[in-house]
């Protein structure tokens, strides 16, 4: 497994392989990895003959008051768990490698940026959507893989690739969960462990939900009886409970008639954790 922290070198292993008439799969992540990140590694493998895993914690993507300087790491592990799952190249860039002094061109997909976690964290998605341009842009890859997990942000780089004509397919990869159905994070080590055994209200939430949009609910209804169930936690400090269009993230309030998706983000101490589940009427 190569080790790159450059952007030329990066690129020279690419187009070696490229030219070896080999394809490349990209998967994106910001390290402290964990089981949810190998599947996306290993649903990579399957899309193309080469995988690169990048590292990069992105800093235009925290917000002033946010986790950035906590934010986990730890590389050592992580090149492990790479190198057994069978990675090609990893790309670990410091930041300065990454933003150059006076840069000034940013990637915002309008509106999806601005609703829902757009509104809880400003600017967010316009990090997300401008490093991972850039990384699209340094590795080429014929193919991207991202959780379901991050719901908002797999929209955010379908309608992007989309609106810019970005050639890398886009694969959404479904989310991977504890055994108690907590969604898998980086952050969750960081919940104490009161918080870590009350987080389990999130999917026990959004699976009973699951169940009752088959029984011909409406969505405002089925919104209303989440948000209920998460606040009857007391340790949950609810930040957003919402249910869209799975496709288009637009409001939907009367009978489900089309996949949904209910999106939740809920605050435990200084914690905040997001969750998703697609419906189906
Ligand atoms: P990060 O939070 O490290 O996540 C990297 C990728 O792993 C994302 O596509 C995310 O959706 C996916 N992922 C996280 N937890 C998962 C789980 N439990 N099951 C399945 N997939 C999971 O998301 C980011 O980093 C950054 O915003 C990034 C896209 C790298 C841009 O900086």
């Amino acid at each position: 497994m190569q080790v790159i922290t450059t952007k030329a070198e990066i690129r020279d292993a690419v187009r070696a392989w490229r030219s070896a008439g080999e394809t490349v799969a990209l998967t994106p992540t910001m390290g402290y990895l964990h089981a949810g990140h190998m599947a996306l590694v290993e649903r990579a493998k399957a899309e193309g003959d080469r995988v690169v895993t990048t590292i990069f914690v992105n800093p235009t993507q925290f917000g002033p008051n946010e986790d950035l300087s906590t934010y986990p790491r730890d590389a050592e592990r992580d090149l492990a768990m790479l190198r057994d799952a069978g990675v090609d190249a990893v790309f670990m860039p410091e930041v300065a490698e990454v933003y150059a002094p006076g840069a000034q061109t940013i990637v915002e997909t309008t509106e999806l940026a601005k609703m829902l976690i757009g509104k809880l964290r400003p600017g967010h998605f316009r990090g997300v959507a401008t490093v991972v341009t850039k990384l699209f842009n340094i590795v080429q890859p014929d193919t991207a893989c991202f959780g379901e997990k991050d719901y908002q942000q797999l929209c955010v780089i379908r309608q992007m690739v989309r609106d810019l004509d970005i050639p890398v397919r886009i694969v959404g990869v479904p989310t991977v969960r504890e055994g108690d159905g907590l969604a898998m994070s980086s952050r969750n080590v960081r919940l104490t462990p009161e918080d870590r055994a009350a987080a389990v209200v999130l999917s026990r939430a959004l699976f009973q939900a699951e169940e009752m949009a088959r029984t011909g609910i409406t969505a405002s209804r089925l919104r209303a009886w989440v948000a209920a169930h998460i606040q009857a936690e007391p340790r949950a400090d609810l930040q957003s409970a919402d249910i869209r269009d799975a496709q288009t993230l637009q409001s939907i309030s009367g009978p489900l008639t089309a996949p949904a998706v209910i999106l939740l983000a809920v605050r435990f101490g200084s914690v905040l954790l997001i969750d998703q589940r697609v419906v189906t009427p």
